[in-house]
């Protein structure tokens, strides 16, 4: 098993005014595969994918990827875990402005040990002629399509989406889910990404569904459709 989550809790606030953000939640998955966190807004997916990524600390449970127990690990483990194993896509893209597109990815390789070909990754980004552009130069999807270059830049074990094309037009949006998909394919990276979209669903080879803080369902795809093909 290469992530196993284990009886997660998450509250927030305090007792006269609790949000329990995530109830028991357990789910584990395989290398390779692409897992969809599937649910509507406030259920929870943003919080267990902050604790997967050791982003936030959950209040009880237990995280392990690749046999590591990221729960037990202090806030300085959990930088360099971060920064080892894990690629992070954000629904705002977080651009550093005044760097160029080449220059942005280039900070993701930072410190990694087995960085990617900068140039070659690029590439395959379909960001080839926009390299030398700032942030501001270019369209919303090719700065999802920059993130998605820096997260993957370091080959992280696991790449997090949140809501990785949730400001994107649909044309867009596949383009960017077939970047994922290929991503997957090129790399054999293991994916967890969070939707609120029903659709997108069918590209994940296993789809979690969250409700008010609980997992309802948790289902292998036995009809998962190519990222080009999907209905958006
Ligand atoms: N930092 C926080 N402080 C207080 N409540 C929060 C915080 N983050 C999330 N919540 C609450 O926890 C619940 C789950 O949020 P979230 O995980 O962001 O859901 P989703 O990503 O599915 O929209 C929501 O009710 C939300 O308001
Ligand atoms: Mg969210």
């Amino acid at each position: 098993m290469f992530i196993e989550i284990k009886d997660i809790k998450k509250d927030y606030g305090t007792e006269d005014n609790i949000t329990h953000a995530l109830k028991q939640a357990s789910f584990s998955m395989d290398k390779g595969e692409m897992v969809v966190l599937l649910g509507p807004s406030g259920s929870g997916k943003s919080t267990l994918l902050n604790i997967i990524g050791g982003i936030e600390s959950s209040d009880s449970g237990k995280v392990e990827i690749n046999g590591e127990a990221v729960h037990g690990m202090s806030e300085k483990e959990r930088v360099v875990y971060r920064r080892n194993h894990l690629g992070y896509v954000f629904q705002s893209y977080n651009l550093i402005p005044n760097l160029t597109v080449r220059e942005n990815i280039e900070v993701g390789a930072y410190l990694s040990k087995n960085a990617l070909n900068v140039g070659e990754l690029i590439d395959v980004l379909g960001l080839k002629q926009h390299k030398d552009k700032i942030p501001s130069q270019l369209s919303g999807g090719q700065q999802q399509r920059t993130s998605i270059g820096r997260a993957i830049v370091k080959n992280p074990d696991l790449l997090l989406c949140d809501e990785p094309t949730g400001a994107l037009d649909s044309d867009t949006l596949k383009q960017i889910l077939e970047l994922i998909e290929k991503v997957k394919e090129k790399y054999g990276t293991s994916i967890i990404m969070v939707t609120h979209n029903e659709n997108i669903a069918g590209m994940a080879d296993r789809i979690i569904r969250l409700k008010d803080g609980k997992i309802v369902s948790d289902e292998r795809n036995e009809n998962r459709i190519k990222a080009g093909e999907l209905e958006l």
